[in-house]
């Protein structure tokens, strides 16, 4: 089906969302804009939209393989992909594997050990509060979510990170940690929604413990957009 771009819906920080003729597909067009510190810090990396949206439709294809329900429907173009319309669950699911980013500092530990077992946490996606962090008790107090769909999007998350973790250990990457987002459906159900990309998971290189992803823009250490193309570079390559 050839899916005809309407009036735009929402524009985020790093994506745009436009209405299709289909009142349950909507088309995700990804920017070079980057941002961090809930926006504080602004800046673009160029070529991102093309890798985000590529990345994400490659490894959200492999999920849905190993039966991981996500809203993906049909990539249109470098930046562009159809996707079913859903209503994000609020809250922004965090796995790690490995210490780093809020977890070193919060708990003042370094960077880089290694969990026995991977961890999950929740933040309440809601940009004037600034995400805090949430647990699952004030998530439901706050019908964010029912009890069923915490229980199924946690599952997910963790099947999600074992399936994610395989797909970089392949590349030579280690997967420390990552953020997803889940969304309603218009039948109501929960779907792996948002991005996978260098934007919202922490990937080293597995030998050299290079830096592959977001960090380098939000700690200023250059070499963002060659990170970018370096993780695609060796996704696509195994194909
Ligand atoms: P954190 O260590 O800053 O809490 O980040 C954990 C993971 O979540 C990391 O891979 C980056 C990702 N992330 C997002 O995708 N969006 C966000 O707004 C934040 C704060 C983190
Ligand atoms: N995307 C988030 C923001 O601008 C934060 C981050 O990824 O670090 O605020």
């Amino acid at each position: 089906m050839a899916y005809e771009k309407k009036e735009q819906l929402y524009e985020g920080k790093a994506k745009k969302v436009y209405a299709t003729q289909d009142p349950n597909v909507v088309i995700v067009s990804y920017k070079d804009d980057a941002t961090a510190f809930n926006g504080l810090k602004k800046g673009t990396i160029t070529g991102k939209g093309a890798i985000n949206n590529r990345m994400t439709n490659n490894l959200m294809r492999r999920l849905e393989a190993k039966g991981v329900p996500t809203h993906l429907v049909e990539e249109l173009s470098d930046r562009e992909t159809a996707v079913k319309k859903v209503s994000i669950v609020p809250l922004e699911v965090i796995i790690r594997n490995l210490s780093a980013g809020s977890f070193a500092k919060r708990y003042g530990v370094e960077e880089g050990i290694v969990f026995d077992a991977p961890t999950i946490e929740f933040s309440y996606k809601n940009d004037d509060l600034g995400d805090p962090l949430i647990n699952t008790y004030h998530a439901l107090a706050l019908k964010l979510a029912t009890a069923e769909e915490i229980a199924l999007i946690k599952n997910y998350a963790f099947t999600v990170n074992e399936l994610l973790k395989g797909f970089m250990k392949e590349i030579g990457i280690d997967l420390v940690d990552f953020k997803l987002e889940f969304g309603r459906t218009a039948d109501g159900q929960i779907v792996l929604a948002d991005e996978i990309s260098p934007d919202t998971c922490r990937l080293w290189d597995e030998k050299t413990h290079e830096k592959l992803d977001k960090d380098r823009f939000r700690r200023d250490l250059g070499g963002a957009e060659e990170a970018y193309e370096e993780v695609m570079r060796r996704l696509t390559g195994v194909e």
